[in-house]
């Protein structure tokens, strides 16, 4: 990986303060302890809601929604490190946006430890991996545990948004949030209420049909 070049936009990528080393992270690696609790209003230099996107990975997402949603921050979690970096480059280059981070690292992992309860606004999954095989079944990113850590974290009337084009995976974590009792859902939303991901828009290219709805936390 190229080195971190020398510009005054900040690196973008919250690594090296959670894992000590900007050169650490993906699967299985949890934030040192004592970069926690994590100062979000020090990392954007303000007080606004806070969002998070799971699975980030070419960043078109994160970037139209810091750019629709200016009053928000935007949290990005990506566990592969080749799209982080490239993200975080692009980002670099562009000296913004100034309202998203990114963090290269594992969702399943990171989110309990830097989001405390009802401290999140929403939570973006987008065209996640379908993992079709059922021996893989258990690599899927939401799970009765992911879907209980994403609903104590955002705090009443915040939303899980979820798009999938994989009929079944969209119909496997609808099942795993209805039965997720912070929640209430799904409502349907249409295109035009979010940006559109890079997946997104080869699949309306492709003509494929994309299931799009959200869940939201009930109030305490
Ligand atoms: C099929 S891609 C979808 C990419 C993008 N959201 C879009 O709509 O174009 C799924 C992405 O989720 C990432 N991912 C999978 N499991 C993850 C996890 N536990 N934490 C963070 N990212 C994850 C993958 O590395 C991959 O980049």
């Amino acid at each position: 990986m190229p080195p971190v070049p020398a510009v005054d936009a900040p690196w973008p990528i919250l690594n090296a303060q959670l894992f000590g080393d900007v050169m650490a992270g993906g699967y299985h690696l949890a934030p040192r302890p004592e970069a926690l609790p994590l100062d979000w209003t020090a990392v954007f230099g303000r007080e606004a809601p806070r969002t998070l996107e799971v699975g980030f990975n070419r960043g078109r997402f994160l970037r139209g929604l810091a750019d629709r949603w200016a009053d928000h921050d935007h949290v990005g979690i990506e566990v592969r490190r080749r799209y982080a970096w490239t993200v975080a480059q692009e980002m670099l280059a562009a000296e913004g946006p100034r309202n998203a981070a990114l963090i290269w690292g594992d969702a399943r992992l990171l989110v309990p430890a830097l989001f405390g309860p009802g401290t999140l606004a929403g939570v973006f999954i987008n065209f996640p991996d379908p993992w079709w095989k059922r021996k893989h079944a258990k690599r899927r990113l939401v799970d009765e545990s992911f879907a209980a850590q994403l609903s104590v974290a955002l705090r009443p009337g915040g939303r899980i948004w979820v798009k999938s084009d994989a009929a079944l995976i969209a119909d496997d974590i609808e099942g795993v949030l209805r039965g997720e009792p912070r929640l209430e859902g799904p409502t349907a939303f249409g295109q035009d209420d979010l940006p559109l991901s890079y997946r997104e828009r080869k699949c309306l290219a492709a003509g494929l049909p994309i299931t799009r709805y959200f869940f939201t936390r009930r109030p305490e």
